[in-house]
């Protein structure tokens, strides 16, 4: 009824007046338009705060709410953004007059059965952005802010699915829980991580962008255990993707689950060994992977790199990748003590024979390949199932058996340190290969006698062509006593 009739009243004139004032003008759209000028700088928000302006501006926004008066609505809050952008006394003063409040108030206008309009929208991330301001004011204001919108609130803007608003909302959340223990806590329970899987649903399906997402991800994965629920929440059934190049398909792999694994991939490189990894993650991705082995084909010849736009196959190269930067960062792990703790977990969980085994039933690389007698070309041979993928898998084998004698001693019993000399070539698809094999090689022989003597064995045959020998760090010499050839570490002899 009432929103048909627009009204003529903007607001009383106690408030308008010190806006027409402040704002050097007596057109009230013009007079916020300056004021948001004024107050992009330091100093105007300083000189606002210190004659307690924004009170006025939260009294005019909580007019324009009751009005439904939108365009004026999106001028308020963007002033109010810039007057609590790093202004203390204004993100005191906000707090202090109940904004977030008014905000929530405004967010109420959003109408989620019917489409939303792009006014909405706006409202939203102004919203939003204001109230990450304020979050910058300590404790007390992401406190103020996230016990008044969670879970309800901040439910409705994650259910809007509209990029614009799911970036900023996700910025809103990581800033109430950054350094606050009591605020993590609720968004790891079952209510926050739903509203991580809605970001996650619309992230998963735009051009990425923010990355606010990415940072909070991080925090829930990796330091507080979040990851398998909401990987997990995130497997739906009915979303399968069709694919010719899978034997089956699996539900854990969704354009979601796709995405959380490749932008975990990417805070990697990111900040390596800044990350506090959890154990309990380091054994999820393991899972993730022994399931989804299953439902790739290796048959299929590689295409790409990553990531290959077949979903089995992406979610495939990304576990691989986790688990060989989890390893990594284990190895190298500063604290001693601690080091190889999390490898030694994912091996008693069966990593190295699901690796070995996945090495074992590729074709050699082709080098190697074309110096075999071809009897049945015709039978169809395992390549990997995107390029690198033989690389990755050597790499993780490599981080696991570094300084782990009880590792260098496990490759041998199985068997498999020919396998990985024939690692060691120059693969035409896959330029790091050679580098990677090498190293794990080398990792297999340092300190490891029983293994260099199989190697030494192995060179005197000739049952192993190892023109690596050199790039591995050592030599053959015979030994004048026994006689005996032997291997010789170049670097530490
Ligand atoms: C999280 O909080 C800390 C300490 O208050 C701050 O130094 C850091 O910049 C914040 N992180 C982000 C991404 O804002």
């Amino acid at each position: 009824m009432e929103n048909k009739a627009p009204l003529k009243f903007e607001a009383p004139e106690h408030i308008l007046v010190p806006l027409f004032v402040s704002g050097n003008s007596v057109n009230l759209e013009q007079a916020l338009e300056n004021l948001i000028e004024t107050a992009k700088t330091p100093e105007g928000r300083l000189n606002l705060a210190s004659v307690k302006f924004l009170p006025i501006v939260l009294e005019f926004t909580r007019c324009q709410i009751s009005s439904s008066n939108h365009h004026l609505l999106i001028l308020s809050l963007k002033l109010l953004r810039n007057l609590c952008a790093a202004e203390i006394l204004n993100q005191n003063c906000f707090i202090e007059e109940d904004g977030v409040d008014v905000v929530a108030r405004a967010f109420d206008l959003i109408s989620y059965k019917t489409n939303s309009g792009d006014k909405i929208i706006e409202i939203v991330r102004f919203g939003l952005e204001l109230l990450g301001n304020v979050c910058g004011g300590g404790e007390e204001h992401q406190a103020a802010v996230w016990f008044r919108l969670f879970p309800v609130v901040f439910e409705d803007i994650a259910g809007i699915r509209e990029k614009k608003t799911s970036d900023v909302l996700s910025m809103v959340i990581y800033n109430c829980c950054n350094g606050s223990k009591d605020i993590m806590r609720q968004l790891s329970g079952v209510q926050g991580l739903h509203i991580v899987a809605e970001i996650v649903r619309t992230a998963s399906r735009v051009v990425p962008g923010e990355d606010w997402l990415f940072l909070l991800l991080d925090k829930l994965c990796l330091e507080e255990s979040c990851f398998l629920p909401l990987f997990l929440s995130l497997t739906t059934p009915g979303d399968l993707e069709k694919n010719d190049h899978l034997k089956g398909t699996d539900e854990i792999c969704t354009l979601e689950t796709e995405f959380i694994l490749s932008s975990l991939c990417e805070s990697f490189d990111e900040y390596g060994n800044k990350l506090n990894l959890s154990k309990e993650f380091a054994l999820s991705v393991l899972r993730i992977l022994k399931r989804v082995v299953k439902v790739v084909d290796f048959f299929w010849r590689p295409q790409s790199e990553l990531p290959t736009g077949i979903l089995a196959i992406d979610v495939l190269g990304y576990s691989i990748n986790l688990l060989r930067n989890i390893c990594k960062q284990d190895s190298l792990n500063i604290r001693i003590e601690e080091s190889g703790t999390i490898i030694n977990s994912l091996l008693a969980s069966g990593l190295l024979d699901l690796l070995i085994d996945l090495l074992r039933e590729l074709d050699p690389p082709s080098i190697i390949k074309k110096s075999i007698p071809q009897e049945d070309t015709s039978m169809q041979l395992k390549a990997g199932p995107y390029i690198g993928f033989r690389r990755d898998v050597v790499a993780v084998i490599a981080y696991c058996s570094h300084g782990m004698k009880h590792v260098q001693d496990e490759i041998r019993q199985k068997d498999a340190i020919l396998l990985l000399l024939q690692q060691c070539v120059t693969d035409e698809d896959d330029e790091l290969l050679r580098k990677y094999g090498i190293w794990a090689v080398r990792n297999l022989l340092v300190g490891n006698k029983e293994n260099q003597e199989i190697l030494a064995a192995m060179v005197i045959q000739g049952s192993a062509d190892v023109p690596a020998l050199a790039d591995l760090g050592f030599q053959l010499k015979l030994d004048p006593y026994t006689g005996r050839a032997k291997l010789v570490n170049m670097l530490r002899d």
